[in-house]
């Protein structure tokens, strides 16, 4: 796509349907030759990861994909840094953008990685924020693709926290790519009324009723119910209990369903330990799916 290469990826708000095709196509390749890549685009590149939050999947997964590529890599607690004692996310970016050839950061404000992409001038890739998970969500088609072949006809449904940065990216990637998709939350945590106006996608609706969702779903798709940084709200919490993935729920879902969570997942929470068990062929598969999927990222944007 030499017309309109992609630089960074901040968002999947951003993409558009061939950019996403695109990347789950590479990822499924890069899947396959795994071990045995004809090319290592990042051969001789030095990329960076600052993470002001816990992870264990985003983080493992992109050591590992940079290396595989051909790149080294370096993990930048926030803790460790000085931006974590002030210094402004512009100015580690002017440093960073001249020093290594790309950066992950993880974060809880979208704004301080659009900041890193413009004055870094290197390719960035948002790791969460609190708006968005765009590496999650490709890695969550990539699963579709490989347990139902598409995500064409399906009915897909996010059960949970309506208003987090999961929804949201799977909000963006059913604007784009037109699948059918029901958010399922309480009242005050569907997404707000501006941001739907502005996805403006009729395929994608909301309700407050989890067992209307779920009826006919084919995918079935829920998330912690306080997100990293909402630890201890619980008021909040307490709203889920009809939101839960459990058995008798699932039972008007549709034949042959998938279960999807992001991980990590709170038993008995949002997801019970035996629909949890039942489903963790495809929840580890999504698991691993972060790996190939940030791969095909990294081998788009890596200049
Ligand atoms: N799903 C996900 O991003 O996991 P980590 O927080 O462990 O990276
Ligand atoms: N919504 C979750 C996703 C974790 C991978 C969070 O932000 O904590």
């Amino acid at each position: 796509n030499s017309k309109n290469p992609m630089q960074h990826l901040l968002s999947i708000e951003e993409l558009n349907a061939e950019k996403l095709n695109a990347l789950i196509d590479l990822a499924v390749d890069l899947k396959a030759t795994r071990g045995n890549h004809p090319e290592l685009p990042l051969s001789g590149q030095t990329w960076a990861m600052i993470f002001t939050k816990s992870s264990t999947r985003t983080r493992v997964s992109f050591e590992v994909g940079v290396r595989e590529l051909g790149g080294s890599i370096m993990f930048l607690s926030s803790n460790d840094i000085q931006l974590g004692r002030g210094e402004p996310i512009k100015d580690t970016a002017r440093v960073l953008g001249r020093m290594v050839h790309g950066c992950i950061i993880r974060t809880f404000d979208q704004q301080d990685v659009i900041d890193f992409s413009n004055y870094g001038n290197i390719p960035t890739i948002n790791a969460l924020t609190d708006a968005e998970h765009p590496c999650q969500i490709l890695a969550d088609l990539l699963t579709v693709k490989e347990k139902l072949g598409t995500w064409e006809g399906k009915k897909c449904v996010f059960i949970g926290d309506g208003d987090n940065n999961m929804s949201r990216s799977w909000i963006w990637a059913a604007k784009y790519l037109g699948f059918e998709l029901v958010i399922a939350s309480p009242e005050t945590c569907l997404p707000p009324s501006d941001f739907m106006e502005k996805v403006n996608a009729p395929n994608v609706s909301l309700t407050t009723d989890p067992v209307e969702a779920i009826k006919g779903a084919d995918v079935i798709n829920t998330d912690v119910w306080l997100s990293m940084g909402q630890e201890g709200q619980k008021e909040k919490e307490a709203l889920f209990g009809p939101y839960q993935v459990n058995e008798e729920i699932l039972k008007n879902a549709a034949e042959g369903h998938i279960v999807l969570h992001c991980l990590p997942a709170y038993r008995e929470k949002e997801i019970t330990e035996q629909i949890l068990e039942l489903h963790a062929d495809t929840i580890f598969q999504q698991a691993e799916n972060r790996l190939h999927a940030q791969k095909a990222v990294l081998a788009t944007i890596a200049r």
